[in-house]
């Protein structure tokens, strides 16, 4: 990754004729970087990877790479490859078609195309797949395909709409570190989309939280998990508690920052211990206090410590405030 800003989204605007879309949307990436967008079904994610793709037009604003506007071209004109969460190969070519078919398209020799195919294979690690039909391989295999046949376009921002999505949790878990090697070793600008943030957290380098067709905060996944800008942001990145503190503010606070003592002496808060949950290294406990239901995370080695009924005190180490939604 350097300082260059390879993308620019302008202060655009994309509304659909009903009036959903998203608004006022700025967002720089800087080449060689892998910038998430993350939100919940609805918010906008793939409406404004399709700006960037060409596949929609947009209402207001601007979108450029490498300082030039790029909203008057159509998609294969665009320096941009975009892959989708599924049905991304063409089903009635081989991988080697499928693969070979962009680059035909561009105008690319034979034998240099062939040297492509093959580059593009080994990165994905699918080599010998060639001459292999999409329903002849697995949704990983088939998606490991897709991204290689636009990776060997060489665009300049590669999109990726929720690739792994349909694909089961050990797959999609190799899929992301393997993406990851592929886009730091080739210093690919790539934007990606998903609305699982356990994915977000380990890809990033940023991280763009979105609700309801807007940005809520931009930042580095431990920027955005240390200090949630908002109370969206909060109740949406990892796990957090919300307490009313009675004045329309509410205090926050995360499972793993808060300390449980027994008995009843010096906490700032009280309860009983509703649930005690094993979870590998740590504990889950939820709590029965004087402002509702409080999770907390505690080590496996104070397991026993604890008992369901029991009376316990909480101490917090760290807190955040926002306004009542
Ligand atoms: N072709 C369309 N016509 C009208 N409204 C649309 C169209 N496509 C999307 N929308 C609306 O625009 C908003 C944003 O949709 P978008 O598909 O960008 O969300 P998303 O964040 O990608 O969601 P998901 O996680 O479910 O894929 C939603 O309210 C959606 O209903
Ligand atoms: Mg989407």
């Amino acid at each position: 990754m350097d300082d260059t800003i390879k993308l620019s989204v302008i202060n655009m605007t994309k509304l659909y004729g009903n009036g959903d879309g998203v608004k006022n949307i700025d967002l720089d990436v800087h080449t060689g970087e892998l910038v998430t967008l993350l939100g919940p079904s609805g918010c906008g994610k793939t409406t404004i990877l399709r700006t960037i793709g060409g596949f929609i037009d947009l209402t207001d604003g601007d979108i450029t790479i490498d300082g030039k506007s790029i909203i008057t071209l159509p998609p294969e004109k665009r320096p941009t490859s975009m892959v989708f969460q599924s049905y991304n190969l063409w089903p009635h070519m081989t991988v080697h078609d499928n693969l070979e078919f962009g680059l035909k398209l561009r105008k690319i020799p034979k034998e240099t195309r062939e040297q492509k195919i093959s580059y593009g294979l080994n990165l994905v690690k699918m080599n010998g797949f060639e001459k292999k039909y999409p329903n002849q391989m697995s949704g990983g295999q088939q998606q490991r395909i897709a991204i290689a046949r636009s990776l060997i376009l060489e665009p300049e921002v590669l999109l990726l709409d929720e690739p792994f999505s349909a694909l089961d949790a050990k797959i999609r878990m190799e899929m992301r570190e393997e993406l990851r090697k592929i886009q730091t070793d080739l210093n690919i600008t790539v934007i990606f989309v998903t609305h699982d943030q356990e994915e977000a957290m380990m890809l990033s380098d940023r991280i763009v939280v979105m609700s309801k067709g807007h940005i809520e905060q931009m930042g580095s996944p431990r920027e955005i998990y240390d200090h949630p800008a908002t109370r969206f942001v909060a109740g949406f990145i990892g796990e957090m508690n919300f307490l009313d503190d009675g004045s329309g503010k509410q205090v926050a606070v995360r499972p793993e920052h808060i300390s449980v003592t027994k008995g009843t002496d010096k906490g700032i808060l009280h309860g009983t211990v509703r649930t005690v949950m094993m979870l590998g290294h740590y504990l889950e406990m939820t709590l029965d206090t004087e402002k509702g239901l409080v999770k907390v995370y505690i080590n496996s080695d104070q397991a026993d410590q604890f008992q369901k009924g029991d009376q316990v005190a909480l101490n917090f180490d760290h807190t955040y405030s926002y306004n009542k939604e």
